[in-house]
């Protein structure tokens, strides 16, 4: 497993990010001018109402989808212009997928889900079935090796999922309402694992309706209409709740790795612009 960082370093990188969809003869600008900055060890949750553009982003963020303009790095390598079959690679590397329906293959085993990102690699990395093993058990599931899914209950189906999205040591992981589909016992029981995972640095990105899901994150970015509504940093920090203070986009630049908490609210009096640089450069 990964150890805490010392510092910080800028994971995924968006700059002046925008995602323009074509109905007809109208478009749609599902992320505006977006800008922002999600730093390792980091652990997120991606708000907004319905539309807002959360998915928008968290396809971009996974690189299913390309920005109709505008950079994204991800570990300083720009992926926008990144051709198809090196994006599929870079994806399959560096970023690992929780979604809500768990989307595990039936007719493979526990470990063998574990195993399926490295599948489609061209080499089988070493050790790699020992990794996938310690992964299992790491979620709980050292038991159920060679359970198939339908022989598994939802939660353990979402610690297949988490343990498969961790198996090349990701730059990134993306859930998208990874709980969604779970009673709030079982769901817990997930967040604890993301806790623990974050404890031990692991980036977290997390798209989710639900504000005490959001709430149980480090840090909250809040959208509306493909823009930036608000940046709350800090709510649950390492030694738990600390207080929090709202402040207006020209008052106060969000900084990366402050330790209080601190909310950031962007008001429509500033369209056309989601700018808010985690490296502090608002
Ligand atoms: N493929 C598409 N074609 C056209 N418009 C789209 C497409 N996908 C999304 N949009 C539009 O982009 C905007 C953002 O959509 P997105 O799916 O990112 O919202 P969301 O925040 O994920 O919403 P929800 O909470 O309902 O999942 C919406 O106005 C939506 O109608
Ligand atoms: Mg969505």
């Amino acid at each position: 497993m990964k150890q805490p960082q010392p510092g910080k370093q800028p994971v995924a990188e968006l700059t002046d990010v925008t995602r323009t969809y074509k109905m007809g003869d109208e478009f749609v600008k599902a992320l505006d001018t977006f800008t922002f900055t999600f730093n390792s060890g980091e652990y997120w949750a991606i708000m907004g109402s319905s539309g807002s553009g959360k998915s928008t982003l968290l396809n971009l963020l996974g690189c299913i989808d390309r920005p109709t303009s505008g950079s994204y790095r991800i570990r300083g390598r720009e992926v926008s212009s990144m051709d198809d079959d090196t994006l599929s690679t870079f994806r399959g590397k560096e970023l690992g997928f929780i979604f809500q329906s768990y989307n595990l293959l039936p007719q493979l085993d526990v470990l063998e889900n574990i195993l399926m990102p490295v599948m489609y690699q061209d080499e089988y990395p070493d050790g790699i079935e020992e990794r996938a093993l310690r992964l299992a058990e790491r979620v709980g599931l050292g038991g159920r090796l060679h359970h198939k899914p339908m022989q598994l209950s939802g939660g353990q189906q979402q610690r297949v999922a988490i343990a498969r999205s961790l198996i090349n040591d990701p730059a990134l992981l993306l859930a998208d309402e990874a709980t969604g589909n779970l009673d709030s016992k079982t769901a817990d029981e997930i967040l604890e694992l993301f806790d623990e995972l974050h404890d031990e640095g692991t980036t977290i990105l997390l798209v989710t309706h639900e504000q005490d899901v959001g709430e149980r994150a480090e840090n909250i970015l809040r959208l509306k209409d493909g823009l930036i509504e608000s940046v709350h940093r800090g709510q649950r920090g390492r030694s738990g709740a600390t207080q929090a203070f709202e402040a207006s986009h020209s008052s106060v630049a969000p900084h990366a790795g402050d330790a209080e908490a601190e909310v950031v609210t962007f008001t429509s009096s500033e369209p056309g612009r989601s700018d808010a640089d985690g490296g502090g450069e608002a």
